[in-house]
């Protein structure tokens, strides 16, 4: 996709599409149920002899989030048509409302026949800075046009050649270089988050642990990352039980995947570690998952897949901080030499956890990694991973966990979450969850009952991070999508890659 700053008069700009933006109002004085439109829809709306205004006195255009209302020009314009899309009401206008609207009108259009579009929907009242409007446009279209479908021969439901071209046109005196750094930190988050989504949407017999590291590793070396995978001999030798444990049931050889990128070359600090459960397939081993949903359990790597991405990103946006990315990946399978209950498996820390249930493979995978930061000296070291099917019953698809040993971190966290628009909630770490994973023959119990089983999970990552400052998202409802949204293509969200690159940009400040 080509994005380009328009220099024209909004009147003059040649495409198929301009977008322009309605908010409600909800303004001292003003009628909530009045529609505002931006400069630029004025601009628009004047050369169409007040058809937009019309649209909207009538009723047929209200200003919520995604609306959408289509003129065509007839030769006014040299747009041929005019959308409408609607921002929500005007006190909520963030860089968020601008991504989805964004992402909601591209997706809109590229299904019907566009091929160049025109943005105008930043916004000159609202809090949004011209950089931020620009890079939410950038972002949001990017994300919003995202598909999946290389296994699919028709390429006519919406995949098409589709939009190739998008210019942005900016509202008042924003100055030229401010935008451009606007759109290229907006394709980097997207083009990040989306090459998540593609690990995540892979089919499991294509993205084996292998594959995984491969595409990390050719990743690394477009992005100019060192790239270091390792085999099971080095996990052996690292005392790696969790990993090896997990891994002992499949045919597929496990690897540990490491990513750095040296930001702060001259600093003492050893800097963040990012850590993801690389599941490739998740069948639950010998304590089988049920058949029904179990194909969803490909993306059991969309921690991996995040932190993988999050480092791409962060490749391209440079922050001066130094960040190493540690990913176990392996498939969970039941067969006969495969991990069992009952089982005790000692972590690379030395630390002993008694087996009860193969399904609950990811912190042992994540126990061995995290291990591996905290004997590195790496801090802050944050882990994520799709951990518990409680998560899900928690919070739904809407926010992600955060449990940590550190309040400042899980603000931070959730505050660069917010500007990236990714939710998150923080969740209790309170010592009497502890209780619950004692055991009578090793130092864990590798699961602590019904109750509060998101926490329990986290409580036994705990153990394993040292003395380090960490945090472990759980994304297991917020990774995937079971069904196409305006805004949004099902299947991989991305989720937690542009938070994490977010998350760095401000600790490189
Ligand atoms: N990968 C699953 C968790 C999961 C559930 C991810 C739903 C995505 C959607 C994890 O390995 C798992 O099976 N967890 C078990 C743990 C239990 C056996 C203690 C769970 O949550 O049921
Ligand atoms: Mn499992
Ligand atoms: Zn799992």
């Amino acid at each position: 996709m080509d994005f380009q700053i328009a220099s024209k008069a909004v009147k003059d700009v040649a495409c198929d599409a301009l977008v322009v933006g309605a908010a409600r109002a909800k303004k001292a004085g003003q009628d909530a149920k009045e529609v505002v439109l931006s400069e630029t829809a004025k601009a628009v709306d004047t050369v169409l002899g007040g058809l937009i205004t019309r649209i909207c006195a009538d009723g047929e255009f209200k200003g919520s989030l995604g609306e959408m209302a289509t003129v065509y020009t007839m030769g006014k314009l040299a747009a041929r048509r005019v959308v409408v899309v609607g921002l929500g009401t005007l006190e909520a206008l963030n860089a968020q409302a601008l991504r989805k609207a964004s992402a909601i009108a591209a997706r809109h259009l590229q299904q019907t026949g566009a091929h160049q579009i025109a943005l105008a929907l930043s916004w000159e009242d609202a809090a949004i800075e011209a950089e931020s409007g620009a890079q939410a446009q950038v972002e949001g279209t990017l994300l919003g046009l995202y598909t999946f479908k290389k296994y699919q021969k028709s390429d006519d439901n919406g995949n098409g050649s589709g939009i190739t071209k998008t210019w942005l046109i900016s509202s008042g005196k924003a100055n030229q270089n401010t935008l451009e750094q606007g759109i290229r930190r907006g394709s980097a988050l997207a083009e990040a988050a989306n090459f998540a989504r593609d690990l995540v949407n892979e089919p499991p017999n294509v993205l084996t642990p292998t594959e995984l590291a491969n595409r990390a590793n050719t990743m690394a070396k477009q992005s100019g990352l060192e790239c270091e995978i390792l085999d099971r001999p080095q996990m052996q030798e690292l005392g790696m039980g969790g990993l090896l444990g997990v891994a002992q049931g499949s045919a597929e050889p496990p690897k540990f995947i490491i990513l750095r990128y040296h930001g702060a070359p001259k600093s003492s600090e050893k800097g963040m570690a990012l850590v993801g459960k690389g599941i490739t397939f998740d069948s639950g081993g010998i304590s089988l998952k049920p058949g029904e949903g179990m194909e969803k359990m490909k993306g059991d790597m969309a921690g991996a897949a995040a932190v993988i991405g999050a480092m791409q990103a962060i490749a391209a946006l440079k922050p001066k901080v130094n960040v190493t990315a540690l990913v176990s990946t392996t498939e969970n399978m039941p067969s006969g030499t495969a991990y069992r209950p009952g089982d005790i498996l000692r972590i690379m820390n030395g630390k002993t956890i008694e087996i009860v249930n193969t399904d609950a493979e990811g912190r042992l995978v994540l126990a061995d990694a995290l291990s591996y930061a905290a004997k590195e000296g790496l801090s802050p070291i944050i882990d994520v991973a799709t951990l518990t099917g409680a998560v899900v019953v928690a919070l739904g698809n809407t926010m992600a966990g955060v449990f940590s040993n550190d309040a400042q971190l899980t603000d931070e966290i959730i505050a660069a979450g917010k500007s990236a628009g990714e939710k998150f909630w923080p969740m209790p770490m309170d010592e009497e969850y502890g209780e619950q994973i004692k055991s009578e023959v090793a130092d864990i119990k590798q699961t602590g009952g019904r109750g509060a089983g998101s926490v329990t999970a986290a409580k036994i990552l705990e153990h394993f991070v040292g003395d380090a400052k960490w945090a472990h998202l759980d994304i297991a409802g917020t990774s995937f999508v079971d069904s196409k949204k305006p805004h949004q293509e099902m299947g991989a969200t991305g989720m937690a890659v542009r938070t994490l690159a977010e998350l760095a940009v401000r600790m490189g400040k």
